[in-house]
């Protein structure tokens, strides 16, 4: 009699045990489905959260349709099928204005040239600091054929194509930038390095091209270094760069320390173009 009372406890223990299994099996199984749909989930939500919430920091424009027009440039394409001229929906809407004698362009010097515009924001604007380029800083996208999302990774880049969609990106607004210069042209480069003006360089092969000489009037190059310079505004490969120019745009450089950039910049009473 007591085993008998026993064994049914004992079965409805080891069924308790089973339903528990199962149950916790189950449960596994929905959070492993979680959180594997959310790595894998296309990240259409999260780029766009990113782009309009950049885009709100700059006034006049409707976000929405700004992002609407940068979309149609890779969604549903092959990522390595998507040529610069894809993105000139996107330049049409963000309409950039000619801002005369505060364009800064940049080649090898991405954080001091950044750290300098943005505390001399009212003297200097580089393609980051626009609306053109603040939107997609650092950030990286792409579509698929037959898919409507726009993916995050796993993106082709330069190594894979030329006509890669972030690739293009950064081609075409570099151009639409280029193309506003006008008046006085600044463009930081590196000092420290063999060849400041690299002919493979987007400043090189895109947007120096690019400067109309009806429009602009010179081109200062501001040569940074951090301590020891490797080379200087005698060097050849900035001669290179006087010939790229059109006739009629005036030359200058000018060597300069990052350590006088940071000086200066700290100093909001110094007025544009004073730092050097
Ligand atoms: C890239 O796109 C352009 C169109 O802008 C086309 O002429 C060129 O052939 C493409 N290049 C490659 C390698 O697909
Ligand atoms: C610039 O660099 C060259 C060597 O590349 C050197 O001979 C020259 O003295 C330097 N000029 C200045 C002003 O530092
Ligand atoms: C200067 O420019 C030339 C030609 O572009 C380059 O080959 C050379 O190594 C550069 N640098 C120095 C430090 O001379």
């Amino acid at each position: 009699m007591e085993r008998e009372a026993y064994r049914p406890q004992e079965k409805s223990g080891r069924k308790r045990c089973i339903i528990f299994g199962v149950v916790a099996g189950l449960i596994l199984i929905v959070v492993v489905a979680v959180v594997l749909g959310l790595a894998l989930r296309p990240n259409t939500d999260t780029l766009k959260a990113t782009f309009i919430a950049r885009c709100k920091e700059f006034k006049g424009y409707d976000c929405e349709k700004l992002w609407g027009a940068f979309e149609q440039a890779y969604v549903g394409r092959d990522p390595c099928a998507v040529p610069p001229e894809a993105y000139d929906p996107f330049i049409a809407a963000a309409d950039f204005k000619p801002a005369c004698n505060r364009l800064m362009f940049w080649s090898k010097t991405k954080d001091v040239v950044h750290d300098f515009t943005e505390k001399k924001r009212d003297c200097f604007l580089t393609v980051e600091d626009t609306v053109l380029g603040s939107v997609l800083n650092g950030l990286t996208w792409c579509g698929k054929e037959g898919s409507t999302e726009t993916f995050t990774t796993d993106c082709p880049g330069w190594r894979d194509c030329v006509n890669n969609t972030v690739g293009s990106f950064w081609n075409r607004v570099s151009a639409a930038f280029a193309d506003a210069a006008c008046g006085d042209v600044t463009a930081m480069l590196n000092g420290d390095i063999d060849t400041p003006f690299n002919p493979t360089s987007i400043f090189a092969t895109i947007e120096v091209k690019r400067f109309d000489s009806s429009k602009v009037k010179s081109l200062t190059v501001v040569l940074v270094t951090k301590k020891s310079a490797v080379t200087n505004c005698t060097n050849a490969s900035l001669e290179d760069l006087q010939r790229e120019l059109k006739q009629g745009i005036t030359y200058n450089c000018k060597d300069v320390t990052e350590v006088q950039l940071q000086e200066c910049s700290s100093n909001p009473e110094r007025p544009c173009g004073a730092c050097w």
